[in-house]
């Protein structure tokens, strides 16, 4: 086995995405699923935060539970540029989803430790700890806490267990109410680069091993509650039945039809279901669900979860059950900043030798947020088959070394030749970016 510090940068943050996908790391018995705050994330921060520190950093957690690393600039407490993606998983996960952009910063710091090479701004690294919304009902909770976006937390809302975000944070030794002290301040963060898995067809489909983002789609959430009658499976005859699970499955498709009858790169998705009381006697009287909306556009969106509420309306009438759809959380399409997207693109031309491919992101992301915080940029990898919120997820080493590369690349185009103060969009003209 070569030794962790000989092998090349990709490869050591591939294997450690493999380290983290198991043992203490998971809930799952056999699998990987990382919820924030559980168990298996205290643990996942503790390694991530000494692996910081073998790079040259130093680590926090965050009021939101994020792990954080610092590398200081050519001058102390300077502003930094943020690299990051999230540490928590989706249940029965891949283990690169989000982790491998997390190993992938701690690889760019280390690079530059290793010959030490400083710049007029810090670099930090951020691990978000609840960008999949896995355990409680919303997402991107912790990364909107470090954009200022999030300054309270729900109070109703609760995990599978019946706990509460509150509840969580004071076992895990946060306070919620102090949630609000993870927001960076104006000026602290000149750019915010993430870099994830495709989790789609298209790198694969060109042979290419990177992509640049150039947007990440609109999206909302759901919750639809159908209430019917509970009966006898065996006594209550099927033209008395109000059931909320047959109402369900016609919603289900009806769901799916007009996911398919808008725009191109519409989808809507029903993932997950409890069916109540959920006995095989029992003609079920009440069904909650998930739904999930999303478009490049946000009239796209909005239209074809107007549609779907029309048409759970009508099923409701026809089935004599009450069906409600209640908007959990929208997400707003997220452009990725044109001046560091540009200065990303220049570095993946230099490493690959090939202009960047640009693509949309179906898939929501922290960049998505912190967008709202700092110029983002997003760096795409190639994943086989396009797999991903699957154990089956899976990347090359060769194509993890070039995004390495290519991130390195970057910061160091990323460089302002003026004093790290001076926001990156006032560059002088000539700043190569
Ligand atoms: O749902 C998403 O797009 C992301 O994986 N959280
Ligand atoms: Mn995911
Ligand atoms: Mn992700």
């Amino acid at each position: 086995m070569v030794s962790d510090e000989a092998m090349p940068g990709g490869t050591r943050a591939r294997i450690r995405c493999d380290i983290l996908g198991q043992g203490a790391f998971t809930e799952m018995q056999g699998g990987l699923f990382r919820p924030w705050l559980g168990p298996a994330y205290r643990a996942t921060v503790e390694q991530v935060g000494g692996w910081m520190v073998q790079a040259g950093m130093t680590w926090r957690i965050d009021a939101a539970g994020n792990v954080v690393g610092r590398y200081e600039g050519t001058q102390d407490n300077a502003p930094s540029l943020l690299i990051g993606s999230h540490l928590d998983s989706v249940h029965d996960g891949g283990r690169y989803d989000g982790v491998l952009g997390v190993m992938l910063g701690i690889e760019v710091v280390a690079h530059f430790h290793a010959l030490d090479v400083r710049f007029p701004f810090a670099l930090e690294v951020i691990g978000f700890g609840d960008e999949e919304g896995s355990r409680f009902p919303v997402s991107m909770l912790t990364s909107q806490a470090v954009a200022g976006r999030l300054t309270e937390i729900d109070p109703t809302l609760r995990d599978r267990a019946g706990q509460s975000v509150a509840q969580a944070m004071s076992a895990f030794g946060l306070d919620a109410a102090r949630i609000a002290d993870a927001a960076r301040k104006p000026g602290e963060t000149l750019g915010y680069l993430e870099a994830h898995i495709e989790q789609g067809p298209v790198l694969e489909a060109e042979g290419r091993a990177l992509g640049v983002v150039s947007g990440i789609v609109a999206q909302k959430r759901f919750e639809i509650t159908i209430e019917g009658i509970a009966g006898h499976a065996g006594t209550m005859a099927m033209a008395l039945r109000h059931d909320a699970l047959v109402a369900a499955a016609e919603a289900i498709l009806a769901i799916e039809r007009i996911g398919r009858g808008g725009a191109e790169d519409l989808v809507a998705t029903v993932g997950r279901m409890a069916v109540l009381p959920g006995a095989t006697n029992v003609v079920s009287g009440r069904v909650v669900m998930s739904l999930d909306v999303r478009a490049a556009l946000a009239a796209d969106r909005d239209e074809a979860a107007q549609a779907i509420g029309a048409e759970l309306a009508a099923i409701a009438a026809r089935r004599g059950v009450t069906i409600g759809l209640a908007e959990m959380q929208a997400l707003a399409a997220s452009p990725c900043d044109p001046v560091v997207t540009r200065a990303l693109s220049n570095a993946v031309a230099r490493v690959t030798g090939a202009p960047a491919r640009h693509l949309a992101s179906g898939a929501g992301h922290d960049a998505m947020v912190m967008a709202d915080l700092a110029p983002t940029a997003m760096l795409f990898l190639r994943c086989r088959g396009g797999v991903s919120h699957n154990p089956a997820e899976a990347v090359l080493d060769a194509d993890v070394d070039i995004a390495l590369a290519a991130m390195v690349a970057f910061v160091e185009t990323f460089a302002p030749v003026c004093p790290a103060s001076t926001p990156w969009k006032n560059l002088p003209e000539g700043t190569p970016a």
